[in-house]
């Protein structure tokens, strides 16, 4: 009887085991004594070495395997010779389930990212990809347990919605206007009944959703796909991304910067303590020194900057910048690089930005100029957090709005959460993407998300 097991497994078996192993052929390499496979199914980084001989029936079927083909082995786990594998698997038997060819665009080289992802269908086949997908998935599960065991609930929010949260005006529009001939008023297609009657987008934020549910079940947070329509060509930016947003009631901006703190770093000693393989090879050939920046960033408590105060380092800064520096201007990614990589040297939380450049919701501070916001910068990638205190008193909420020009009507929803039981709350969200560009050493956001929504990849 042989046993089914995934690769990772087998890797980890006792000799003499007889084992069945599924997956897909890394390499082949064939002699007239012998033929070598590499096996891949996905479950770890390594790949399994099966090792045939010509005793085998269909040794020649075997010797003419190409790359990519998918196969089931059958055989006994050995001690192997072979340097950097505890064991290999001698087949006694080897099927051919799907076999591959030469035209097969993964072939045994090093194919560069651009190409790769022209390629997004195969890609997780390669090690890179692999390793990005399989910290991703565990990160993802391990950003659920840490709420879990925070006691935080976890609500859905709705995707189709009619409210822009960030106001930002990057809302997709979801339409069931006839295409071939949209309702027209003075001549301009009408837009504001698009969905059976309501004005509708996708979702840009959870966050007014689940302010909601924080006002009802105190902590929660939200998990899911984000959308922006924005057309920008940058190697952080995607028009589809993932956002995690917790919302606490009863909480002010330093509990929100005390939990952001909290759950980046659970979320850098996960990554260390349970993806040693994949990030072990991020480590060697995409980022060196990657292990040792999240070591530190696990072990480390975080700065905390003053809005005013990071304007204040940016003027005196020894270089000159491409955007300008001016107090109420937002800050741009070389700004957020130049104070996290030459000034604080680590993560640092910017807070309390003046109320201009940011969203209409946050709360008003006691100036009258800044809002309780915050946002943590990281090296290399810059905003990775996006946060604030929300502002609770109904009369200022609506004050701001008319001020920022935002129409109170569709959001009387919204506004009824601050007439009846309002209370001091707070909340941020982390781009799932950038946590991962992090972590990883992965350089562009369309490396990090299985099938990138971007001006240029969005057919399959
Ligand atoms: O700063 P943002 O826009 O904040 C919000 O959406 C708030 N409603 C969150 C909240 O308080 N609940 O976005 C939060 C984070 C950013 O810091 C960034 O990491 C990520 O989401 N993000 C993007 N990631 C990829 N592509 C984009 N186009 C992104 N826009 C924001
Ligand atoms: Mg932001």
């Amino acid at each position: 009887m042989y046993k089914r097991v995934r690769v990772k497994q087998a890797l980890a078996s006792g000799p003499e085991t007889a084992l069945e192993v599924r997956g897909w052929a890394r390499t082949v390499r064939c002699g007239k004594e012998v033929a070598f496979i590499a096996l891949n199914d996905g479950s770890c980084f390594g790949s399994l070495q099966v090792v045939a001989g010509p005793s085998l029936a269909n040794f020649d079927e075997i010797c003419r395997l190409g790359t990519g083909s998918a196969i089931a082995v059958r055989g006994r786990v050995v001690p192997s010779p072979a340097a950097g594998q505890a064991v290999e698997l001698a087949a006694e038997e080897v099927r051919v389930i799907g076999p591959s060819d030469d035209s097969y665009p993964l072939q045994k080289k090093r194919h560069t990212m651009e190409y790769l992802r022209t390629i997004a269908h195969l890609r997780p086949r390669t090690n890179t990809f692999g390793a990005v997908f399989r910290v991703r998935s565990s990160l993802a599960q391990a950003i659920h347990r840490f709420f879990s065991e925070h006691g935080f609930l976890y609500v859905h929010t709705p995707i189709i919605t009619g409210n822009d949260c960030e106001g930002a005006g990057e809302l997709f529009r979801v339409t069931t206007l006839p295409l071939d001939k949209p309702p027209l008023v003075g001549g301009r297609v009408d837009y504001s009944a698009d969905f059976f009657g309501q004005a509708t987008g996708l979702t840009v934020s959870g966050q007014l959703e689940g302010e909601l549910y924080a006002l009802a079940f105190s902590d929660i947070y939200t998990f899911g796909p984000t959308f922006r329509a924005e057309n920008s060509n940058t190697s952080r930016h995607a028009a589809e991304f993932w956002m995690i947003e917790p919302e606490m009631a009863f909480a002010d901006l330093q509990d929100d910067a005390r939990l952001a703190e909290e759950f980046f770093r659970y979320l850098c000693r996960h990554v260390l303590d349970e993806c040693h393989d994949d990030l072990a090879f991020f480590n060697d050939h995409i980022d060196k020194g990657l292990i040792e920046r999240v070591r530190q960033v696990a072990d480390s408590s975080f700065a905390m900057m003053e809005y005013t105060e990071a304007i204040e380092q940016l003027k005196k800064a020894p270089i000159s910048f491409s955007f300008p520096v001016e107090w109420g201007l937002d800050l741009q990614s070389e700004h957020e690089r130049y104070l996290t990589e030459q000034v604080v040297k680590g993560p640092v939380f910017i807070v309390n930005y003046p109320k201009e450049i940011k969203a209409f919701y946050m709360r008003r501070n006691n100036d009258n100029r800044t809002v309780a916001a915050m946002d943590l910068l990281v090296p290399k990638v810059g905003e990775i957090i996006g946060g604030s205190q929300r502002e609770e008193r109904l009369d200022l909420l609506e004050a701001r709005m008319a001020e920022a020009g935002i129409d109170p009507t569709g959001l009387w929803w919204y506004l009824d959460s601050r007439r009846w039981g309002s209370c001091p709350h707070a909340g941020f969200g982390l781009g799932f993407e950038r946590l991962l560009m992090y972590l990883t050493g992965m350089e562009n956001i369309r490396d990090v998300i299985p099938f990138p929504r971007t001006p240029r990849h969005a057919e399959f």
